[in-house]
């Protein structure tokens, strides 16, 4: 069978699946069956070459038992260096029910699963990991389900005999923390389901179609509960199995898009959302920007520590040069991370010293507008003092941000 060509334009999923599966015939004129499967589940894979056969085999073989000639396997692969997408595509002679989508341009876990869905032909629509980490036994319970008549199904680790094999505790924390960052942000999605980061579900198509979806990163369940019409929802225990072949592809970069995912699902949900984004506000790099100041603050206490507290030095020198430290660590991650895109068009050192010179100054100014700030919340208005504090930062750090953005980084003069 032929490679599936890649829907391109809005990520927008049809009420109707699309036309029929084309099957060559002997003669080699092309025909089409209309046979449309009842439910389609999308295998999105980056590097999964190892495990790829085994996965197709068993999920075959589970599904052969009930579900035989009513669905169909469809691999979105990113272009693997590893030529997942053409070992896929050996494999559709021995398994007609598999079908490989091989996108070259656009990347992610998320947008290649909705890019599945849009060439889908079933009514219910589903996702698994290409890694052999979601049992395929559990999507006989989740099917089960969805035969129950609820819009989504999904395969949990937090309820009945779910839970992770043998996680550090410091993924554990990630995981778990993110969980918690997402109720915070996002209670009324978030809070739907035990594991919102599960990637591994069903959905009837009819919940998502129709509707223009804007995922980032790598947690889709979250965009579909999110922007999808879903009302009843059921849940099945799993256990998330250690990797066997190939490695994780998560970087800090995709807590990052986590976070910006949930801040534009909020976003576009409420009507301070609508208005903010009309601001075209750059949320992004206001967070990064936020980031770095956290680390300053770090880098401000350890230093304040060291000089203070083993050196011995005079509390308000110690605190001066405490600052100014966190000022040129914080200008230094700010200049080749929050702003790399412009300062890499002007390196020269006499460019990057103005802004660090620039960046002394609005902080300072920043510290000065803090310090009113608290006055004015504290004795005039009566607030709390740490609550004051708390306002203060936000605000400055919103100031700090603000400026530098337009005095600082801006690109001037470009040649
Ligand atoms: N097409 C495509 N493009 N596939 C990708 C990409 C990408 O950019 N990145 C990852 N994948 C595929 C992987 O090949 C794998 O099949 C699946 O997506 C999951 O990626 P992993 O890197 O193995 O993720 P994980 O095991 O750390 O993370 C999983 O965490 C959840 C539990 O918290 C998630 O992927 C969830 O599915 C899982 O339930
Ligand atoms: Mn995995």
């Amino acid at each position: 069978m032929p490679l599936f060509s890649v829907p391109t334009g809005e990520l927008v999923i049809p009420a109707i699946a699309p036309s029929p599966r084309p099957i060559e015939n002997p003669d080699g004129r092309t025909s089409f069956a209309s046979d449309a499967p009842l439910f389609s589940l999308i295998v999105p894979t980056f590097n999964e070459g190892q495990s790829i056969e085994a996965l197709v085999a068993v999920l075959t073989e589970r599904l052969n038992q009930k579900w035989i000639g009513q669905y169909e396997l469809i691999v979105v692969d990113d272009d693997s260096p590893d030529g997942t997408w053409a070992i896929a595509l050996n494999l559709t002679e021995t398994y007609p029910q598999l079908r490989v989508v091989r996108r070259q341009i656009e990347k992610g876990l998320s947008t290649a699963v909705i890019r599945g869905w849009q060439v889908a032909r079933g009514k219910i629509l589903g996702v698994i990991d290409g890694d052999l980490q979601h049992p395929p036994e559990t999507l006989l319970d989740l099917l089960e389900q969805m035969e129950q008549g609820v819009d989504l199904a999904v395969a949990s680790r937090h309820i009945g005999e779910g839970g992770v094999s043998t996680w550090s505790v410091v993924r554990r924390f990630l995981s778990r923390g993110a969980q918690m960052l997402g109720l915070l942000l996002l209670p009324s999605v978030v809070s739907r389901v035990s594991d919102p980061m599960s990637g591994y579900f069903l959905v009837r198509r009819a919940a998502i179609a129709e509707r223009t979806l804007n995922p980032l990163g790598y947690k889709i369940l979250i965009e579909v509960l999110g922007r999808g019409a879903i009302k009843t929802i059921a849940e099945v225990g799993y256990v998330f199995q250690e990797r066997q072949d190939g490695e994780s592809k998560v970087t800090w970069q995709h807590y990052l898009d986590y976070l910006h995912h949930l801040l534009r699902l909020r976003l576009d949900r409420d009507r301070l959302g609508v208005f903010v984004r009309r601001l075209n506000f750059p949320v992004k790099r206001f967070l990064k920007f936020g980031l770095v100041g956290g680390s300053g603050v770090v880098v401000d206490m350890t230093i304040l520590y060291m000089l203070h507290g083993v050196v011995g030095l005079g509390l308000t020198r110690s605190a001066i040069a405490a600052a100014e430290v966190a000022i040129i660590s914080n200008f230094i991650w700010n200049d080749i991370w929050t702003f790399s895109d412009l300062s890499r068009q002007q390196r020269d050192r006499q460019r990057v010293f103005k802004r660090f010179l620039k960046f002394n100054l609005i902080c300072l100014a920043g510290l000065v507008l803090k310090v009113l700030l608290l006055n004015l919340l504290f004795n005039l208005f009566g607030m709390n003092a740490y609550l004051a504090n708390l306002l203060a930062i936000a605000a400055v750090t919103l100031w700090n941000f603000w400026v530098n953005l337009k005095l600082n980084w801006r690109v001037t003069q470009v040649k």
